[in-house]
C-alpha cells in the first residue's frame, strides 16, 4: 500500500515514476512535483529538460521560474524562442534538493527516469534540448563526456529513449545555475 501522500500524484506513477526508490519519497514524502510545461496543443517542437525544480520552482509549482529561470528566459528570448513555445520540464520531478547533496541529486533523478521518459514519448518532441549534465546524462546515457564536448552538435539519444516511430533530435547546452555560479561559460551559453 503506498503512503497517503503518494496516492496524491497520480501522474508520476502513471508516467512510472519510482518514488519508492527516490530519496524523496521515502518516509512517504514524495518532496513536491513542478510538473511539466507546455501551454500548445498537439506535440511540442522544442522540449527543454532540466535538472530538478529548486525552492521557487516548488513554491510556485512551475519549473524554471527561479534565478535559472529567468537566465533561461533572457537566453531564449534573445534567440527569438518564446517560453510559451517549448514544453519545460526536469530530469526529476520534485524537489527541492538540498544544495551540494549530489548523491542524492543522482537518486532522485535516477528514480524519475521511467516518468521523464514516459512523458517525452507521450508528448514526442522533434528536438530536446538537455540543460546541464545530468540531464543530458538521463538522455543519453551511452555518451561519456560533459556538456563542453558536445555542445552545438547533434546528438543521438540513448537507445532506450527513443521509439519505433520517434527519434529525436538531442542538443545540450550548460546549464543556467553553472554561469550564474561564475562558471565561464555564459558566451559559450548565448551563442548555442
Ligand atoms: N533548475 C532546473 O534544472 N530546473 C528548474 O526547474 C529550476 C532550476
Amino acid at each position: 500500500m503506498f503512503p497517503a501522500q503518494w496516492l496524491l500524484q497520480p501522474q508520476l506513477f502513471a508516467d512510472g515514476a519510482e518514488c519508492w526508490r527516490c530519496p524523496l519519497g521515502k518516509n512517504g514524502f514524495p518532496g513536491r512535483p513542478v510538473r511539466t510545461e507546455w501551454y500548445g496543443t498537439g506535440s511540442p517542437r522544442l522540449a527543454l529538460v532540466g535538472e530538478l525544480p529548486g525552492r521557487r520552482e516548488v513554491q510556485l509549482s512551475r519549473p524554471f521560474v527561479g534565478p535559472s529561470g529567468r537566465l533561461l528566459d533572457f537566453t531564449c528570448g534573445q534567440a527569438g524562442i518564446a517560453r510559451s513555445g517549448m514544453m519545460i520540464m526536469n530530469a526529476g520531478a520534485c524537489g527541492p534538493v538540498p544544495s551540494g547533496a549530489d548523491e542524492m541529486k543522482e537518486a532522485v533523478i535516477a528514480a524519475c527516469r521511467p516518468r521523464l521518459l514516459a512523458e517525452l514519448r507521450r508528448y514526442r518532441p522533434e528536438v530536446i534540448l538537455a540543460v546541464g549534465a545530468h540531464a543530458l546524462r538521463v538522455l543519453a546515457p551511452e555518451l561519456t563526456s560533459g556538456i563542453t564536448a558536445f555542445r552545438g552538435a547533434l546528438l543521438p539519444v540513448g537507445e532506450d529513449v527513443k521509439t519505433l516511430d520517434w527519434t529525436p533530435k538531442l542538443i545540450a547546452t550548460f546549464h543556467p545555475a553553472y554561469i550564474l555560479r561564475g562558471g565561464d561559460a555564459e558566451t559559450l551559453e548565448h551563442s548555442d
